[in-house]
């Protein structure tokens, strides 16, 4: 993975760039931009409707970037691939489609402490209109899941388990295979929600050895534009779902007073969908697989257990994280997380302060804001170098 940065225009223009905010959004590849911009260029047609040449190359281009996505993770047919505009739209359209037809009152939903608010809200809301009541599942040692813990909140009642597989704020990896094998045990019917957002451009994800139900994530986080991202669901699962996005583009038949909905994945991609950002996410999906899972995630993990030794040097600084999948938060004593950003920013140190979108987790960790080190493939120890004298000199700054 030698002069990757090569690989990203943006290093082009700033040459000083340390940027460590992956979790937030990815930067762009050549790779990518270039083929977004030959669709605008070359054949920008709306898809699945014209009968001339660009239009049916534009539909083969959308349709094969649903095919790279369904291999990518793992899935035989892609169209149980659904494109949406990102994790949090993946999740509320189960939320919706899903939840509104199938939960009732007195049904549990289990979701984590870890939990960004993509994957929280959605369920207090559908809880909130449905009458189901909203279980967590405590942190335990080291910040990670308690197995006992899960198994002791999983009963005849639950009907969802939404769980992330990688905290964007702890780093820390659940491991959905044993935890669904866990929770099925107890009761085979729970339908398992995994927020993939943080894990896809880590580590390689097959859903089927997951063993869940739904899988979602966003491009923006795996080299691929914004505006696009992806659910997965069992067909079975999607077939007897609801769409929620009435429109041209999902429907059977319409008559006067009635409409029936297209099969899957149409039924769920009402209006034009974003077609260069589809194109686009397919270039990432091939980018990703030129370097190949493993290989990114051992050297995100060599930077990422550099990072944690030098860190640890630092004194004041508390880390809530073991680094796994390159994320760390963490809290300078005597200084606001924002501080600490700006400071870094000086030095050309791009990191994410606040409460990264999960301020219950915040709430339990005793932090009101932490900044947070999230790793991509561009990433070096050099990088972490500079953060670490970056560190260093908001200490001399604040003189803590
Ligand atoms: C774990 C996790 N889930 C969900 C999201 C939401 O992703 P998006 O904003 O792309 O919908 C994020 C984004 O930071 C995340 O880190």
């Amino acid at each position: 993975m030698n002069n990757i940065k090569n690989q990203f225009p943006i290093f082009e223009k700033e040459s000083g760039l340390t940027y460590l905010d992956s979790g937030a959004t990815t930067l762009k590849p050549r790779s990518v931009i270039e083929k977004m911009m030959d669709y605008y260029t070359n054949y920008s047609a709306n898809i699945h409707r014209g009968v001339y040449g660009i239009s049916e190359q534009a539909t083969t281009a959308y349709e094969n970037a649903r095919e790279k996505v369904a291999k990518f993770i793992g899935v035989e047919d892609p169209s149980e691939i659904i494109f949406t505009k990102g994790t949090t739209e993946s999740i509320n359209l189960v939320a919706r489609g899903w939840g509104d037809k199938k939960i009732i009152e007195g049904d549990e939903i289990i979701v984590t402490e870890m939990e960004h608010h993509s994957n929280l809200v959605p369920w207090q809301e559908l809880a909130k209109r449905e009458g189901g009541l909203i279980k967590y599942i405590k942190l335990g040692q080291n910040h990670k899941l308690d197995l006992s813990e899960l198994a002791g909140s999983i009963n005849e009642n639950t009907r969802i388990l939404a769980i992330t597989q990688v905290s964007n704020v702890l780093g820390a990896v659940n491991q959905i295979k044993q935890i669904a094998d866990v929770v099925h045990d107890i009761n085979p019917e729970v339908v398992i929600v995994v927020d993939g957002a943080q894990a896809v451009a880590h580590m390689p994800v097959n859903v089927a050895e997951l063993g869940c139900d739904f899988y979602a994530f966003s491009g923006h986080k795996m080299y691929g534009p914004t505006g696009i991202g992806v659910l997965w669901g069992k067909k079975m699962l999607l077939d007897e779902m609801d769409p929620v996005n009435f429109g041209g583009g999902m429907i059977g038949e319409v008559s006067k007073l009635e409409s029936t909905w297209a099969p899957i994945p149409d039924k769920f991609e009402g209006g034009t969908p974003p077609i260069a950002e589809a194109i686009g996410l397919g270039a990432a999906v091939d980018f990703l697989e030129n370097f190949g899972l493993e290989n990114i995630s051992d050297q995100e993990n060599e930077v990422a257990q550099y990072a944690l030794s030098q860190l640890a040097t630092i004194e004041g600084l508390k880390i809530f994280s073991a680094g796994e999948a390159g994320i760390m938060a963490m809290e300078l004593s005597g200084v606001h997380a924002h501080d600490v950003a700006t400071i870094l920013d000086r030095e050309g140190v791009c990191v994410r302060a606040g409460h990264h979108c999960a301020m219950p987790l915040h709430q339990i960790l005793g932090a009101g804001a932490t900044f947070r080190v999230s790793l991509g493939i561009y990433n070096t120890k050099e990088d972490i170098d500079k953060l670490i004298v970056g560190i260093k000199k908001a200490k001399d700054i604040f003189k803590v």
